[in-house]
């Protein structure tokens, strides 16, 4: 029977809050490790046949929470790689004292709002969801998001990022060189077997452009209990600083105030200043 999560030392524990790139990030972890027994071009290899949210399972959501409908065992990874949306003092001490490595993905929280407000309306056809845009931005900064205040979430992870066993890329890194990202993290996974010839090819089939064409991220759905999700609603443009096309000055001022508040007295917080 499943009781609670018990973390080992050797487990890697991806974090995010919701649409930082979570999607991204799962399937990356997955390539690097996988990359020592799979071909990557190989039809059949995981990642060609089921979503990322399939082979890196959710903790609260799809292993242990109410929606959960798999066994904890079913994780076929070694090193174990799950993923939590939880903020950092709000994880398991099995996790927070074990040392496991933990890597969290921070976003620019313009673009993250964006992709909640695009992925509401238009993926999740949800349009009660809010009264207006303006409202729903409001809210964002006040700090009404899914799985706690978005500012909080990121700074609880980021204030820990100079221990060894964390790493926090951004979302807006892996865009700049996803190259150079893979190269960060396969060092810090220790996964020795990746050469530099796989960091492109790992690079090329986690692309947004190949992950997306994916059929199974077309046109499958995540199926939790009582709850399913269409995996399309994961992808959308996957590109830095949308936020200039959807948001108007009025709200981009409300979001920088935020941020000045929020955000900018966590030290060396990156600016988002684009
Ligand atoms: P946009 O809506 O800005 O396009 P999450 O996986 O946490 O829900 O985040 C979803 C966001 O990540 C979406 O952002 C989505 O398009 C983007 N995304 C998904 N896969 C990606 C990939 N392989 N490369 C870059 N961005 C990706």
């Amino acid at each position: 029977m499943r009781t609670e999560f018990e973390g080992h030392p050797d487990d890697i524990i991806l974090a995010s809050s919701l649409k930082t790139g979570t999607t991204w990030i799962k399937a990356l972890v997955y390539a690097i490790l996988s990359s020592k027994q799979y071909d990557l071009n190989d039809p059949a290899y995981p990642l060609n046949q089921v979503s990322p949210h399939e082979l890196v399972p959710n903790l609260e959501i799809q292993l242990y929470g109410p929606f959960s409908n798999l066994n904890p065992e079913s994780v076929s990874l070694f090193p174990r790689v799950f993923h939590t949306h939880v903020p950092y003092q709000a994880l398991p001490d099995s996790i927070k004292s074990s040392g496991c490595k933990i890597i969290y993905l921070p976003r620019n929280p313009k673009d993250t709002f964006v992709s909640m407000w695009e992925m509401i309306i238009n993926k999740l056809n949800n349009k009660n969801a809010y009264a207006s845009k303006e409202e729903a931005l409001k809210s964002f900064c006040e700090g009404v998001y899914h799985s706690g205040p978005f500012s909080d979430h990121v700074a609880s992870y980021w204030r820990e990022r100079s221990k060894p066993n964390i790493l926090c890329p951004t979302y807006e890194d892996l865009i700049a060189d996803p190259v150079v990202c893979i190269k960060v993290l396969s060092d810090f996974m220790g996964c020795w077997w990746v050469k530099q010839d796989d960091l492109s090819n790992i690079s090329n089939k986690c692309s947004f452009e190949s992950l997306s064409q994916i059929e199974a991220n077309k046109t499958g759905e995540l199926n939790l209990r009582g709850l399913s999700l269409r995996n399309d609603s994961f992808f959308r443009e996957g590109k830095v600083g949308s936020w200039k096309n959807a948001l108007t000055a009025d709200m981009n001022a409300e979001m920088d105030k935020m941020i000045e508040l929020k955000l900018s007295v966590v030290g060396d917080f990156p600016q988002f200043k684009y």
